[in-house]
């Protein structure tokens, strides 16, 4: 939630700064702004709404060359998405430019004070008060920025990732986080600071991680890092594994489109290496030991969103496969209801950014419940893996797009690691079994490309839907989360009513929802012995039968349920825990058709962010 750039070097800082927030507006486009430090002293454009409006202000009043810069892209918290909350805030002498993500709980009080010592507020944010309270730490026998810093972010609570320039001081960037993302980036003869590494990716691969209560310092030729309280840190550095054209739309009209696509690679890569030739699975990030793995007596999924119900899915392979209860929690909940946890939990947080708020504040609490916390993670250096026992990380490149897509599929593929791994260390299953499992999930990129290869049936449905108003889905066992992950997906695309149900449930309420031509999605599970084909499929014949429009995603040969599909949308044949990987792209691409077609921008969805970083 809001994106941060900040740049020291030689090359023009507005265009550095304003390419980075380009690749960061995904974490919020309510306003954007810059502030470059001139030989002259500090200069600052800001405008309301998405980027483009900055760019038009820059380009109707430009802003003079400088090599030093930062820049903001807003998910609003305090104070409406006007200009004059728009970030950088200014100090009443103009002299610090700050910007910020998170929240400062007590910046009440902290306001209070400075408007008595007379300071006057230009905004109602409060990012402001950080530049005010810069303004009177530096006095002008006293001008380390650094210091400056360290001795503000002592008195702030809340989250925050704080980034601040000089008028006075060309050449320097300050940053302090606490909470919130910031990472650094190192380059030949220039540095960078950002929420992402996204941002400096076409100018650096080098990243610095910088953790929980540091500032840091950069110029052109150095980064320094100490604590709060000026102890010096040595940051470890890490290399990044993709490249620009990971961060750009190649061809396709939206990021989403291109991460849809790119899901059988996505899939693929999350695999790579974890099956060693004696059969044994290998995760290389697990910091637990197996005696330790072998003690755990409970299993619980922490997430939000589209994660939760990729844990959710994972709750029935984890189950099915160690026999070890497993339960699936939204974050936000977890720590408000007092759980029962202890050291023989295994706490596991799905999160693709690794730094959403409720997540994280929830694997803190279960640390002090002393649980052992596994991160399922797509970020390499983040905050969630960074405070957890061990990591698995996804492997599915950057993902820009607001609303999750190969972020899920990915998860879902670490998530029947992880239960693989736990059956195999504790004895449920062994060689064969696991051995077939994962040729199961191997064949799954091919399926998926299969899906994603007839995807013009569902492109043409979306369109003839255009104007419904309401759409449900229904799906079964492993197929209700997929449910509720297509009812997600359209009401953050498109904003329409849309719902997931149990199919089972139907009958306990919703099915008085049915009315004539309302579009039902079911997922028909796969025939099997477990007789949850034949259930899911009288369920349509329920709907049908009082008017309903049904959209019926089902196996390759189930005969069974053609009859009443009024749109039958076929799935590659897979076993039932696997289904949720292909019967999900579907959905997907529906969405996305959708909501293109009712002229909404597909990547960014209005209210949202990526990573949210506030509870
Ligand atoms: C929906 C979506 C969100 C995220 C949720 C968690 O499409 O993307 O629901 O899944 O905000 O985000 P992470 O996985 O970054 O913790």
């Amino acid at each position: 939630m809001c994106g941060i750039v900040g740049y020291a070097g030689s090359r023009s800082a507005q265009d550095v700064v304003v390419g980075g927030l380009r690749r960061l507006e995904y974490r919020g486009y309510d306003s954007a702004g810059v502030a470059l430090v001139t030989p002259g002293g500090l200069v600052s454009r800001k405008r309301a709404g998405k980027l483009t409006n900055l760019d038009k202000l820059l380009a109707e009043a430009p802003l003079p060359t400088a090599h030093t810069g930062i820049g903001h892209t807003r998910w609003a918290t305090h104070g409406a998405p006007n200009d004059l909350n728009a970030h950088p805030h200014l100090d009443s002498s103009g002299r610090f430019a700050v910007v910020h993500n998170g929240i400062i709980e007590n910046f009440a009080e902290l306001r209070a004070e400075l408007e008595a010592k007379g300071r006057e507020f230009a905004s109602e944010t409060d990012t402001e008060t950080v530049a005010h309270l810069l303004a009177e730490e530096i006095g002008p026998a006293g001008d380390d920025l650094a210091e400056a810093v360290r001795a503000v972010a002592r008195r702030l609570e809340g989250a925050f990732t704080l980034v601040i320039a000089d008028g006075e001081q060309p050449g320097l960037v300050v940053g302090a986080r606490r909470n919130s993302p910031l990472v650094a980036g190192r380059g030949d003869g220039e540095n960078f600071l950002a929420s992402d590494v996204a941002a400096f990716i076409d100018y650096t691969r080098e990243a610095v991680e910088l953790g929980q209560d540091q500032v840091v310092a950069i110029t052109a030729d150095a980064i320094s890092v100490t604590d709060f309280s000026g102890e010096s840190v040595e940051p470890s550095t890490y290399h990044v594994d993709w490249d620009a054209s990971a961060a750009e739309k190649g061809g396709f009209d939206w990021f989403m489109l291109k991460e849809i696509d790119e899901q059988p690679q996505a899939v693929a890569d999350t695999l790579l290496g974890r099956y060693a030739a004696d059969g044994s699975l290998q995760l290389d990030e697990m910091r637990l030991s197996d005696d330790e793995l072998r003690d755990i007596d409970k299993v619980i999924i922490i997430a939000c969103g589209t994660a939760f119900y990729a844990g959710l899915v994972a709750k029935y392979a984890i189950e099915h496969w160690t026999r070890v209860p497993c339960e699936v929690e939204l974050a936000s909940e977890f720590r408000y209801r007092d759980p029962i946890v202890d050291r023989s939990t295994l706490v596991v947080a799905i999160s693709q950014s690794g730094e959403t708020m409720d997540t994280l504040m929830a694997i803190r609490h279960a640390r002090t419940q002393r649980a052992n916390v596994l991160a399922i993670c797509n970020t390499n250096g983040s905050t969630i893996p960074r405070e957890s026992d061990a990591v698995i990380y996804t492997h599915a490149g950057p993902e820009i797009a607001v609303a999750s897509t190969k972020g899920f599929l990915s998860q879902v593929v670490a998530c029947y690691l992880l239960g693989l791994y736990l059956a195999q260390v504790r004895g449920a299953k062994f060689g064969d079994e696991i051995t077939a499992i994962m040729h199961e999930l191997e064949s799954l990129p091919a399926a998926i490309r299969r899906v994603l290869d007839d995807g013009e049936q569902v492109r043409e449905l979306a369109r003839e839907l255009v104007d419904k108003r309401s759409v449900l889905f229904l799906g079964r066992h492993a197929g209700y989360p997929v449910a509720l992950e297509g009812a997600l997906k359209l009401k953050e695309l498109a904003y329409i009513h849309a719902e997931g149900f149990a199919a089972g449930e139907l009958k306990h309420g919703p099915i008085a929802l049915i009315e004539d031509d309302l579009p039902v999605f079911v997922i028909v599970p796969p025939r099997g012995r477990d007789q949850l084909n034949e259930k899911v499929i009288s369920n349509v014949q329920e709907i049908r039968a009082r008017g309903a429009r049904t959209i019926v995603l089902a196996e390759d040969g189930d005969e069974h349920v053609v009859p009443y599909a009024d749109h039958l949308i076929r799935l590659p044949r897979v076993p039932t825990l696997m289904q949720p990987l292909v019967a999900t792209v579907p959905l997907q691409l529906f969405a996305c058709e959708l909501a293109d077609r009712l002229g909404h921008d597909v990547d960014q969805p209005r209210n949202l962010a990526k990573s949210v970083t506030v509870e």
